[in-house]
């Protein structure tokens, strides 16, 4: 059970006003909030043992050490990885996923198909559209179905011995669709194909369990679940990240350097070159924790509730349409109000000291497919509340009369 009050009460951006009303936070998808306790990691860090890691023989450097190894460990069982070394800390779910399709260049030749689906973010259409670009490979698109699920059907016949990659988000961050990730990455599996499924907006949600996935390669950043911007992790599965190269050169992802000939350090530090974003890693470690300590069984089923609410209420508003309405979807509502551009209703909304994002939400395919510029976007956490919904629906009755 969620006791809002209480976890209200680790967040204290909550406290705050924007626009002199008490701020209501539905940019969820965009970024998460930020519990005391994660705030706290990041002060304790640079406030005593501040240091390099993996480097040094002096104090603080072990104390840093130890304390981003054990954060890997807290991702590793989070994720519930095999091994702590499949887990590489990156910058972000973007960097995560351009590390797989740098090493790809070098496995793909000309013709070979790679698979996406029309629900992805541009973060998960573009490294794949310059990946075709460098090795003649194919890419091929799972379609979308209006209410906002994919074409399985379809995908069934994209798939083949041809097929050497298959990237889909968990969840859709436009419409908050969860897609049908098992099925996908079974039918890949048949033609051996690598599965990259990017979790970006599923993490904060659903804990996956990539080895009970069988999948790939798992990405995700920690600020969508409320830990800090600036780092990720890239999972992926111990044969394939020996089978890629490195993604960049530098101190910390070698075993040996002359002139002659380098030689790469084993995983994971070599994915890992050059000194990382080490509060930021241990900063993730209790996000994880604080989450857990919340429990993903209680998140999913209050987010639920908040999400049958938001949508039972906003459909009482006259012309309001929801893009996105399948039976399995995340606490995401995307809308418009008849004609109104989203950017003028987000506006409005601002004033009023609710957040909520507007425009193509970096899924510009999935706009076109509706044939709309974008869409307002309410995305709920598990800190918000059914009064905050009611705010939102006052504040936005104003702006549709505003506005009309
Ligand atoms: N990808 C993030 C979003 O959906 C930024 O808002």
């Amino acid at each position: 059970m969620i006791n809002v009050d209480k976890i209200r009460a680790d967040f204290p951006i909550l406290k705050r006003q924007v626009n002199g009303k008490p701020l209501v936070y539905f940019d969820n998808a965009a970024t998460s909030q930020t519990p005391q306790v994660v705030i706290d990691s990041i002060v304790d860090y640079y406030s005593n043992y501040n240091a390099n890691i993996h480097r040094g023989v002096h104090t603080l450097s072990q104390e840093a050490t130890d304390k981003y190894e054990e954060a890997r460990l807290k991702i590793q069982h989070h994720f519930n990885a095999a091994h702590a070394y499949e887990i590489i800390l990156t910058a972000g779910t973007t960097h995560s996923i351009n590390m797989v399709a740098a090493g790809f260049a070098t496995l793909l030749n000309k013709g070979d198909e790679i698979i996406v689906s029309a629900l992805e973010h541009h973060s998960n259409i573009v490294p794949w559209q310059m990946l075709c670009e460098k090795t003649g490979a194919i890419l091929k698109v799972i379609p979308m179905l209006i209410d906002g699920s994919l074409d399985m059907k379809v995908y069934d016949e994209l798939v083949n011995e041809k097929t050497k990659l298959v990237f889909c988000n968990h969840v859709s961050n436009a419409l908050g669709t969860v897609n049908p990730i098992e099925e996908i990455i079974e039918k890949a599996h048949q033609f051996n194909a690598a599965v990259l499924i990017d979790g970006a907006q599923a993490t904060p949600h659903i804990k996956p369990d990539v080895q009970a996935l069988d999948v790939d390669f798992y990405v995700a950043s920690a600020h969508k679940l409320c830990g800090p911007t600036g780092v990720g992790l890239l999972y992926g599965k111990q044969e394939w990240l020996e089978k890629l190269p490195p993604y960049q050169g530098g101190g910390e992802m070698i075993a040996t350097v002359s002139f002659e000939k380098t030689t790469y350090a084993g995983l994971p530090h070599k994915f890992e070159a050059g000194t990382p974003n080490i509060c930021g890693g241990i900063a993730f470690g209790a996000a994880l924790d604080y989450m857990n300590s919340v429990g993903f069984n209680n998140i999913a089923k209050y987010e639920e509730e908040l999400l049958n609410y938001g949508t039972q209420e906003l459909l009482k508003i006259a012309g309001l349409k929801i893009y996105g309405t399948t039976a399995k979807k995340t606490a995401v509502i995307s809308f418009n109000v008849n004609e109104i551009h989203p950017y003028d209703i987000g506006a409005i909304l601002d004033k009023l000291g609710i957040a909520v994002r507007t425009g193509h939400h970096c899924a510009q395919p999935i706009m076109d497919f509706y044939k709309i510029p974008g869409t307002v976007r309410a995305s709920f956490s598990f800190y918000n509340t059914k009064e905050e919904i009611d705010v939102l629906v006052a504040g936005l009755k104003r702006a549709v009369q505003m506005l009309s």
